[in-house]
């Protein structure tokens, strides 16, 4: 199977890996056909993401694509989190291997879930 650097560096040397204590918007999200998990941990300020954290217990591609999330969504706004798709994260990668495209929903699945439910609770349109 063929990775492409920036997801072999993702894997190596993943960003923003583990909890944060103080988190005010966490979601954990699964896939049923493997059986792999993502929790995302946000600490929202206002509409804007100061910081997130990942913890996944998956395959190495999830694992990219949790990190990239991370990256892409740090300093951003709610809406711009909202805006960010599972087929955006995988071209920032470079793409992924064809079977392993659907390792690229959960993040962006966790992120979305954590930011909708963060802007309901808050009363966030
Ligand atoms: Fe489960 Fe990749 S094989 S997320």
């Amino acid at each position: 199977m063929n990775y492409t650097e920036k997801v072999m560096d993702h894997f190596m040397n993943p960003r923003n890996v583990g909890k944060i204590e103080d988190a005010n918007a966490i979601a954990e999200v699964g896939n049923p056909s493997c059986g792999d998990v993502i929790k995302m941990y946000l600490k929202i300020n206002g509409e804007m993401i100061e910081d997130i954290k990942f913890q996944t217990f998956g395959c190495g591609a999830a694992i990219a694509v949790s990190s990239q999330t991370t990256e892409m969504v740090k300093g951003k706004s709610l809406k711009e989190a909202l805006d960010i798709t599972r087929d955006q994260v995988a071209d920032e990668l470079g793409g992924l291997p064809a079977v392993k495209m659907h390792c690229s929903n959960l993040a962006a699945d966790a992120l979305h879930q954590a930011v909708k439910t963060y802007m309901k609770e808050h009363g966030i349109a």
